[in-house]
């Protein structure tokens, strides 16, 4: 694996993410444990993008379980069907949200967050075996750019 990650300098949302997919993949390859990788990939776009928390919430049973993440400390489990994480488990389908409050039944972890992206993260068989979310502190951070390049990411594990 690369010892360090190469941040841009640069605003352009896409350019960062082109420069950081490759190196995410040689931060997780050869290594096949799960967690590790969810790890290492909360560290690279959190280093990479500043948001506010950027994280992950794997499946166990009907709830969601919290996962390798950066930032402040967050709820531990989400029902299926709860919020926005839990509303993409059971949907099986990204979700932007460009302001929390707007969304009915939006799990507050901290006030702070004022809009989202969560993603769907499924096995190599299809099966969904968590989410991705990342919120950030700005209203209307994200939109098809992140999450066209998130899912590119959450297809490399
Ligand atoms: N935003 C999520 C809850 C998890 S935290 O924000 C880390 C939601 O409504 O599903």
């Amino acid at each position: 694996m690369a010892e360090e990650l190469l941040i841009l300098s640069t605003t352009d949302k896409r350019q960062q993410y082109e420069s950081l997919i490759p190196q995410i993949k040689g931060l997780i390859s050869g290594e096949p444990n799960l967690i590790a990788n969810l790890a290492n990939v909360s560290a690279a776009l959190k280093a990479a993008f500043g948001h506010l928390w950027i994280g992950f919430y794997l499946v166990e049973g009907d709830e969601l379980v919290l996962g390798p993440f950066q930032g402040p400390i967050a709820c531990t489990r989400i029902k299926k069907g709860k919020g926005v994480c839990g509303a993409v488990f059971e949907q099986g389908k990204t979700i932007i949200v460009p302001d929390v409050d707007a969304f009915p039944g939006h799990i507050a972890c901290s006030s702070d967050s004022k809009s989202e992206i969560v993603l769907p993260v499924r096995s190599a068989s299809g099966e969904l075996v968590g989410v991705l979310d990342i919120d950030s502190s700005a209203l209307d951070t994200f939109d098809e750019v992140d999450q066209e390049y998130l899912e590119k990411i959450v297809d490399l594990f």
